[in-house]
């Protein structure tokens, strides 16, 4: 085997291209093959930055052609290279000038029919002119691209990721030259039995850069992860710390605290990790609540860098069954959210999207959400934080996830990490999940444990939860699952009168919950086609998911260490499991409003049970 064919085994390219690419230095293929890992800025939608977003030429790549090699993995000399016929002896195959476009942010499926049901790459590719400044780094900031995402900036291989839901920055300084440059990313949507979620999952698998794409300009020393929380038992000290890369142990940090014309502030030094710790007190400090969403803007100064933040500031903690916000026991009235896009379907992402969504929460009388069953956009608990909503945020380890494989364990450390870093300054997350509905056997409940450790240790100041499954004997619902032992507040799912039962069976029911601790009914409820109608014993008819409401209303108030619930859900969500013609047609139709903002009776009978606050204890 000549050396040649050698390199192009080990470098996995097709033999053609390297023949005929006798042009390209070979050492290319070595040097370019080290991604770099991604990271995670704190407080980027703060930053200054230039949006990439709007239209990208898109190849649809079905067998992933121009990106795997032999084995699997993403090549650098494919598609990524972005070569003109002129660059090449050999044939050229592609070209994104000369392909057709789809907008960024936006998931691929509901911009083209033909693309509706297409699962696989996807390469998106745009040029865009960059001037640089002396002194600074640049990342390339994705604010979310389902599932696994390759990038390159002018041909130069520059990151991976793998999680549908979670921003990630990478940075692009070296690849980056004055004047025209061109990104290239190819997406796989792919869903993987080794995935994060694995492959069944009853929502639709949008894939795309499903959320906003940007450059984000930092000086040489900068701030990239920060944490500060109002103390536990006070409603003045504010402590935390602050993370600057690159500067010598000792380098000044300044946070200022501002609202309302009042200014706090307070200094402290990095140490040998470049981390300065803060402690600052503030007699007159306004708390975030929902009935007073009080922000401060807070501006963090170290070296040559300034990074500001709008955030507000209070304690949320368990004392036996109750939770404590601001040391005040607080009920969740609440409700499922799927970032399903109003009226126009597909991937929510827009500020319209999430207003449209928080205000119908805010319609409902409700304080909560629980949004499921990923981290949903930043828009999303930016909006929650300014509206006063509280929010349960989860990652995607959705029912039968490869427990067993420490890979996948990885996969959902790395996607709690990200999740944790992005919303780590809101106030508005209470909440963080580890899972949904996933099967109780040891290897699962070793899996989810290590997640919640893995939570309490990268955030002291947030509760942890998981939405359980029950046992059922006869009338009573036993919550014995041995992962309640370590998490903060439970999170029980359960649909009697829809999958189970009647609906008056409810009334019936006994909950047998083995823990003191809180509990959330994290999922109740049923399907109903909005405008269809009948007597409350006919499926589908918005009579009997209504029925179903008003019975789970008097069940809950039966059941002592309740301290919230969140039916679901709010709006119908494209579903590939919901396949019932003239009814599903694609969508589970267990929303309270349907896709087209249709408002079905159920929503009233929860608005009412919110409004008149007949539902719920703050206490035993
Ligand atoms: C489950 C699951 C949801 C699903 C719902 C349903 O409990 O958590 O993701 O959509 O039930 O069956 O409608």
């Amino acid at each position: 085997m000549s050396h040649n064919s050698l390199l192009a085994y080990v470098c996995g390219l097709a033999v053609v291209e390297l023949l005929t690419a006798s042009s390209w230095n070979l050492s290319w293929c070595a040097e370019e093959t080290a991604a770099q890992s991604s990271t995670v800025l704190a407080a980027v939608d703060q930053r200054h930055s230039v949006s990439l977003d709007g239209e990208w030429h898109v190849i649809v790549d079905p067998y992933g052609n121009g990106l795997y090699d032999s084995n699997g993995k993403a090549r650098n000399n494919g598609f990524a290279r972005n070569l003109a016929q002129s660059d090449s002896k050999g044939p050229i195959e592609y070209n994104f000038a000369k392909s057709g476009t789809l907008r960024v942010p936006g998931d691929w499926n509901t911009q083209r029919e033909s693309l509706m049901y297409y699962e696989g790459p996807l390469w998106y590719e745009k040029d865009f002119e960059y001037k640089r400044t002396p002194g600074k780094r640049v990342f390339l900031h994705v604010g979310a691209a389902n599932y696994r995402a390759f990038l390159w900036v002018n041909g130069h291989a520059i990151c991976e990721h793998e999680g549908g839901f979670t921003g990630f920055d990478c940075e692009i300084t070296a690849a980056l030259r004055e004047g025209n440059n061109f990104a290239v990313i190819a997406i796989d949507s792919t869903r993987l039995a080794d995935g994060v979620p694995t492959l069944k999952t009853d929502w639709w698998n949008y894939g795309g850069l499903t959320r906003e794409v940007s450059l984000v300009e930092v000086p040489e020393r900068f701030v990239d992860e920060f944490d500060l929380d109002l103390k536990r038992g006070t409603a003045n000290e504010i402590e935390g710390w602050v993370h600057v890369v690159g500067a010598a142990a000792g380098t000044e940090v300044k946070v200022v605290l501002e609202k309302d014309g009042q200014r706090t502030s307070v200094t402290g030094r990095t140490d040998g990790d470049g981390r300065a710790q803060i402690h600052l007190e503030d007699g007159n400090l306004q708390l975030w609540s929902p009935e007073h969403p009080a922000l401060y803007h807070v501006k963090l100064t170290a070296a040559e860098d300034t990074l500001e933040d709008e955030m507000g500031f209070r304690t949320i903690e368990t004392r036996g069954t109750e939770i404590l916000l601001n040391g005040r026991p607080i009920f969740l009235k609440g409700i499922c959210v799927h970032a399903e896009a109003p009226y126009r379907t597909g991937r929510a992402y827009s500020e319209e999207d999430v207003e449209t969504l928080l205000g119908w929460v805010h319609e409902l009388g409700g304080n909560f959400v629980r949004l499921a069953h990923y981290p949903h956009s930043e828009r999303m608990t930016r909006l929650a934080d300014r509206l006063g909503i509280l929010v349960w945020s989860e990652i995607p380890v959705y029912w039968a996830v490869h427990f067993e494989d420490p890979a996948v364990l990885a996969k959902a450390e790395s996607q709690l990490s990200e999740m944790i870093r992005r919303d780590r300054d809101k106030a508005s997350v209470i909440l963080w999940s580890v899972a949904n509905e996933t099967p109780a056997n040891p290897a699962r409940t070793t899996f989810l444990k290590t997640l919640v450790g893995e939570v309490h240790r990268q955030d002291t100041s947030r509760l942890v939860t998981a939405a359980l499954l029950v046992r059922t004997e006869g009338h009573t619902k036993i919550v014995d699952d041995p992962l309640g032992d370590v998490l903060d507040v439970l999170g029980t799912n359960e649909y009697i009168g829809w999958y189970e039962g009647t609906a008056a069976d409810a009334e019936q029911t006994r909950w047998d919950i083995r823990y003191q601790k809180p509990l959330i009914m994290s999922e109740f409820g049923g399907g109903a086609k909005a405008g269809m109608h009948g007597d409350t014993a006919t499926r589908w008819t918005e009579e009997f998911q209504a029925n179903i409401y008003e019975h789970q209303l008097v069940m809950l108030n039966h059941i002592p260490q309740l301290r919230g619930m969140s039916p679901w859900l709010l709006m119908d969500f494209r579903s590939p499991l919901r396949l019932l013609p003239g009814i599903q047609d694609d969508y589970n139709r267990k929303g309270l409003i349907s896709e087209s903002g249709q408002k079905k009776k159920a929503f009233f009978v929860l608005q009412k049970a919110y409004k008149e606050n007949t539902v719920g204890h703050t206490q035993q």
